[in-house]
C-alpha cells in the first residue's frame, strides 16, 4: 500500500527570519532554526514548512523572490539548507518549502531584462500589454494597499500585469519556458532534499492572463503535469497547494488524484471561526457537507491561524460582521475588508480553555493539522505593526533581551519588535517558562499531538457527523482501517451531557484517550457522556490490530 506520510503528518510553519537569530545580527536564520529543531521535534511535528528562504528584496516578506536557486544571504547558505535537511531528518521532520512562482520580484534579473529590452528573452516571461487595459483594478488582491493589478512600466513601454503588489509582476505562464524553469526550480529543492512544496497562489498560476478578458482560462491540466513531474523526481514528495476557491472548483484541484494531493482548507477555517464566533457547529456542518469527497490519495489540510490574515472572504457580508464582532471588533484589527490580523490567543481573549477547545476541534476535523510557529504557547500580535506583520513578530524563547530571539544589542537591528509587554509579552510567554511547567499551553500541544499522532485515524478516516441534540456539541465519528475514534467538542460555555447510543463504528469498549479533564469513563452505551463548557473529549470505538495498530 502507498505512504501517504503527508496524512499522517503534523506541519509546523516557520517564518525562519523570525523564528532563532544564531549570529546576533537581529535576522533569524537557518543555523538558529537547526539549532531549535529539538522544539518542533518535542512539540511532535513531523514536516516544517519553510515560508519563503530565498534572495528578496522582503516587500512582501520574501513571497518578491529575486532567485529562485538560493538562501537569502542574511539566513544563510544552501549549505546550511542541506545541513538544516540532514539535522531535521536525523529527528524524523521532514523539510517543504513555499514555491511561489506566480510571480517574481520586479528586481528579479529576468524582469529586469524583460523590461529593458523587446527582444529580451525573458520579455515574454511576464505578461504585458501594449495598450491600456480597461480594468485596471480587476481582481486586486490586497484592497486598500494596492491600486491596480496592471502598472505601467515606464522602461518598458507597457502595462505589465501582477495580481499581487505592483512589485510582483506575474510569470507568464502560457510560456513553455517559464513551465521548464519551473520544473527545474522544484528538480533543484528535490535534490537538496526538501519533501515537497506549499504551492503560493495556486488559482492565479494556472490562469491564462490576457489584457481585457474578464474570464482567463485556467490551465488545470498544467497541475497535472507539475505533480507527475514532482513524482518522477522523488516518489512520495507532495504538494499542498493554497487555493482559496469556491467549494465546487476544489475538485478541479484535486483532479481525481491525478493533479495536487493537498489542498488547504479554506472553507472549513473560515466556516470553524463562524461557529466559534456563534458557538453553534452548523457552519462546520455545513463546510464538511460542501467540501468534495477526497479522491483516493489526497488529502484537507487544516489551520486555525496562518501567516495572513484570517480571511472571510468567502463568508457572507453577515455572517462576516459576526466573525468581525467577535474576534477583531477594531477597524485596525481587520485588513482588506475581508480579513482579521491577530493571532488566535488574543482573538479568543487569551482563555486557556476555548484555545484549547479550538486546537483539539482543529485536530479532529478531517484533515493534516498545520501549525503556525508561537500558536503552541499562545503568542499575540503587534497592531502597531503594518498588514500582516502584526502576526508576524519573533518567537518568544524565553524571559530574556529579545525574549531569545536574537543576541542583538540594538533594538533597532532585531528585523521586528519582539512582543515585550502586558499578557502577550515574552516575560508572560515563552516557551521556557512553559517548558518547565507540565500545566502549560506549550505541555497540552505536546500532549495533544502525540495522542493525535497515535490515533491515525484523525488524518486517515472518513468522517460522520452525529446529531447530539445540542446546537454547540460537535460529535463526529472518524473511521479508518486502523479503528474509529469518537471526537466531542463543545463549542459554548455551558455543560452539556451527550447521550449517542453505540455507533455503527463501534466494537467491544469505548476508550476516553484525551481531553479537557478526568471524566467519567464513557460506556458502551455512549450514554450520559458528560462534556465541560467548551470542553473536548477523543474517546476511541474500536481498534484494529492488523496491518496498521492504532496503539490507543
Ligand atoms: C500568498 C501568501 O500567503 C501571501 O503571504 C503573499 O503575500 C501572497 N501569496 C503573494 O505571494
Amino acid at each position: 500500500m502507498a505512504d501517504y506520510w503527508f496524512r499522517e503528518a503534523v506541519i509546523y510553519c516557520v517564518d525562519v527570519d523570525t523564528f532563532q537569530d544564531s549570529d546576533g545580527d537581529g535576522i533569524g536564520d537557518l543555523r538558529g532554526l537547526i539549532a531549535r529543531l529539538d522544539h518542533i521535534a518535542r512539540l511532535g511535528a513531523t514536516c516544517v514548512w519553510l515560508n519563503p528562504i530565498h534572495p528578496s528584496p522582503e516587500r512582501d516578506d520574501g513571497y518578491d523572490i529575486t532567485d529562485y536557486y538560493g538562501v537569502r544571504p542574511s539566513l544563510g547558505t544552501l549549505g546550511d539548507f542541506v545541513e538544516l535537511v540532514h539535522a531535521a531528518g536525523d529527528r524524523g521532520i521532514r523539510v517543504m518549502i513555499d514555491l511561489v512562482v506566480n510571480h517574481t520580484s520586479d528586481e528579479h534579473p529576468w524582469f529586469r531584462s524583460a523590461r529593458s529590452d523587446p527582444d529580451s528573452p525573458y520579455r515574454d516571461w511576464y505578461v504585458w500589454a501594449k495598450d491600456e487595459p480597461s480594468d485596471l483594478r480587476q481582481g486586486m488582491v490586497f484592497p486598500g494597499y494596492q491600486d491596480s493589478t496592471w502598472s505601467f512600466d515606464e522602461e518598458a513601454g507597457e502595462w505589465y500585469f501582477h495580481r499581487f503588489y505592483d512589485f510582483q509582476p506575474d510569470l507568464n505562464m502560457a510560456n513553455p519556458e517559464v513551465r521548464r524553469e519551473v520544473d527545474k526550480i522544484i528538480g533543484f529543492w528535490l535534490q537538496l532534499g526538501v519533501s515537497g512544496f506549499r504551492l503560493d497562489a495556486a488559482p492565479f498560476i494556472i490562469e491564462l492572463t490576457v489584457p481585457d478578458d474578464p474570464n482567463p482560462r485556467q490551465d488545470f491540466d498544467w497541475l497535472g503535469q507539475f505533480h507527475r513531474q514532482l513524482s518522477w523526481r522523488r516518489g512520495d514528495a507532495v504538494v499542498l497547494a493554497e487555493a482559496n476557491v469556491e467549494p465546487h472548483q476544489l475538485t478541479e484541484y484535486f483532479g481525481d488524484g491525478l493533479r495536487l494531493p493537498m489542498l488547504f482548507n479554506f472553507l472549513l477555517n473560515q466556516r470553524t471561526f463562524l461557529a466559534l464566533a456563534r458557538s453553534d457547529v452548523a457552519p462546520i456542518i455545513q463546510a464538511l457537507g460542501e467540501m468534495p469527497a477526497l479522491p483516493h490519495g489526497c488529502q484537507w489540510a487544516t489551520f486555525m491561524r496562518n501567516h495572513d490574515e484570517v480571511d472571510l472572504g468567502r463568508l457572507v457580508g453577515r455572517e462576516q460582521e459576526e466573525v468581525f464582532a467577535a474576534f477583531g471588533p477594531d477597524p485596525d484589527m481587520q485588513l482588506y475588508g475581508r480579513g482579521i490580523r491577530r493571532r488566535l490567543a488574543p482573538m479568543l481573549g487569551n482563555d486557556r480553555k476555548r484555545l484549547e477547545m479550538a486546537y483539539a476541534l482543529q485536530f479532529s476535523l478531517p484533515g493534516t493539522p498545520v501549525i503556525r510557529y508561537g500558536e503552541e504557547i499562545g503568542m499575540g500580535d503587534d497592531l502597531a505593526l503594518p498588514e500582516r506583520n502584526a502576526i508576524r513578530t519573533p518567537m518568544q524563547w524565553a524571559d530574556a533581551p529579545n525574549a531569545g530571539f536574537s543576541a542583538a544589542r540594538r533594538k533597532r537591528d532585531l528585523v521586528r519588535p519582539v512582543i515585550s509587554t502586558g499578557d502577550f509579552g515574552y516575560p508572560a510567554v515563552n516557551v521556557e517558562d512553559q517548558q518547565r511547567d507540565a500545566s502549560s499551553l506549550l505541555a497540552w500541544f505536546q500532549r495533544a499531538i502525540l495522542t493525535l499522532r497515535e490515533c491515525v485515524e484523525f488524518g486517515t478516516g472518513d468522517c460522520q457527523y452525529v446529531d447530539t441534540g445540542h446546537r454547540d456539541v460537535l460529535a463526529l465519528v472518524r473511521a479508518a482501517p486502523s479503528g474509529a475514534m469518537l471526537a466531542l467538542t463543545n463549542l459554548g460555555p455551558t455543560k452539556r451531557t451527550i447521550d449517542l447510543g453505540p455507533q455503527e463504528a463501534q466494537d467491544g469498549d469505548p476508550i476516553d484517550v484525551f481531553g479537557d479533564r478526568d471524566y467519567a469513563p464513557a460506556s458502551g452505551q455512549l450514554e450520559g457522556l458528560e462534556l465541560a463548557g467548551y470542553g473536548y473529549r477523543w474517546i476511541r470505538l474500536r481498534r484494529t490490530i492488523g496491518d496498521r495498530v492504532a496503539t490507543r
